[in-house]
């Protein structure tokens, strides 16, 4: 049998192992193993493996691959043990997970699995959770800035109640931006009699890039508005906005990196509280770190949108997430998660893959946005959104979609109060 070699024994250096009840049960994680360690691996079985870490044999070890079933669920201390025997000795721990419920799955990972992976094993993973665990993650990508002089702000009308909807990429890149800047767009363009007044905020301090998808100027008002939020009131606030089309509210990120923590929670909720009295809906591009302040928008909104796409970036940061809220008591039950770039209708494989991926980080998916192709980054390149460059495109379909419901529930609000 591949692999079947006990790390003990076997003169090839071992440099990790799967640890499973029977390895044969999970053959593409066999497959993995061979394309990534060659030979240099080795299986052993639960109790095998808690002897194993006990001795100083086990120090050589890489990681082990812990690959678990519902039916291990049963005997999650004696998985749990492994994954400190294993850690206490260095040797890292990915988690490998078919049919296991969430709140196993949060155990095992609270014990100090590194790294998690559902099985079936998608293409490449795998060897992804290596590299990772290899070299720590750096830090995500940055879009240019364009600094732009001052031009006049706008007065608002206040008094009102907006709806605050949140949108943030689980990973970078995978269209939190896309998604705020165009359900604004729709949500303008939602009410046939009297249009909703819509504020966007891009609160991705630092490299933000609503001002350029909707090729605004990163106005110097809005620097001054931030370091003194103390102050701010709606005149000063209404200074900062930039108007798209005379529709549409924003207020871009500055033109220069501003620190994350310039602003904390109390500034932030004034922010929110002014925005929300002066505009129907306020759509917040919220920055892809967690930060102090992520709380206070996840408190303060009645939609928080998480936009993942089918990958594992975007799972293990699922991951995170979910475990950051829940050690804290925040609501995690508030999110609710967007598939971008989402199989299509006919990839019954993709499709069971999303399936699969929410099953095993026990989360629904609530709503798929298609791949919308190079018309979408188009559109941002040139600063328009996708209504205007690609009516048709079925992403614009889809968040237009999305937005009349969003109108339709806030007005129903609105009539209920
Ligand atoms: N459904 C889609 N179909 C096609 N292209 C898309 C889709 N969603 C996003 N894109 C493109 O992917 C790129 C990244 O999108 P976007 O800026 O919205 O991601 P983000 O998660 O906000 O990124 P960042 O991490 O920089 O904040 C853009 O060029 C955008 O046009
Ligand atoms: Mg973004």
């Amino acid at each position: 049998m591949t692999g079947s070699n006990t790390p003990s024994t076997d003169p090839a250096p071992i440099k990790a192992c799967t640890v499973s009840r029977d390895v044969q049960n999970f053959d593409l994680l066999i497959e993995d193993m061979e394309s990534i360690l060659g030979e240099s691996w080795g299986d052993l079985g639960f109790d095998e493996a808690q002897a194993f870490l006990s001795q100083d044999d086990a120090d050589t070890l890489e990681f082990i691959a812990l690959a678990v079933d519902e039916v291990d669920e049963d005997d999650l201390s004696q998985l749990t043990a492994i994954i400190t025997a294993a850690k206490s000795r260095g040797v890292k721990v990915i988690l490998i997970a078919e049919d296991v419920t969430p709140a196993s799955l949060h155990q095992l990972l609270r014990s100090g699995a590194d790294e998690f992976v559902p099985y079936p094993l998608p293409e490449g993973e795998l060897n992804g959770a290596v590299l990772r665990l290899r070299r720590p993650a750096g830090p995500t990508t940055a879009d240019a800035g364009t600094v732009a002089a001052d031009t006049s702000g706008v007065k608002l009308r206040g008094g009102g109640d907006g709806v605050i909807i949140a949108v943030q990429s689980m990973a970078g890149g995978a269209g939190g931006s896309t998604l705020a800047v165009n359900l604004a767009w729709e949500l303008v363009n939602t009410g046939k009699t009297k249009p909703p007044r819509v504020c966007l905020l891009d609160l991705g301090l630092q490299f933000g890039s609503v001002a350029t998808y909707l090729d605004l100027e990163r106005r110097d008002a809005v620097v001054e508005l931030l370091s003194n939020v103390e102050n701010m009131d709606g005149d000063s606030f209404g200074q900062a906005l930039s108007v798209f089309e005379e529709k549409l509210h924003v207020l871009t990120s500055p033109a220069d990196i501003l620190p994350l923590d310039l602003l904390g929670p109390d500034e932030i909720q004034k922010i929110i509280n002014i925005a929300r009295e002066h505009f129907d809906f306020v759509v917040i591009d919220m920055p892809p770190s967690f930060v102090q302040w992520s709380e206070t928008i996840l408190n303060a909104a009645q939609v928080y949108f998480a936009v993942i796409e089918l990958d594992m970036r975007s799972a293990q940061n699922v991951i995170r997430l979910k475990r950051a809220l829940q050690s804290e008591d925040l609501p995690f039950d508030k999110v609710r998660f967007v598939l971008n770039r989402g199989p299509k209708f006919t990839d019954l494989q993709g499709k069971s893959r999303a399936k699969r991926m929410a099953e095993s980080l026990g989360i629904s998916i609530d709503l798929h946005l298609a791949d919308g192709g190079r018309a979408v980054t188009e559109a941002c390149d040139h600063g328009i959104p996708l209504a205007s460059h690609a009516a048709k495109n079925p992403l614009r379909k889809d968040i237009a979609k999305l937005a009349q419901s969003l109108h339709d529930i806030g007005r129903s609000d609105a009539e209920a109060a």
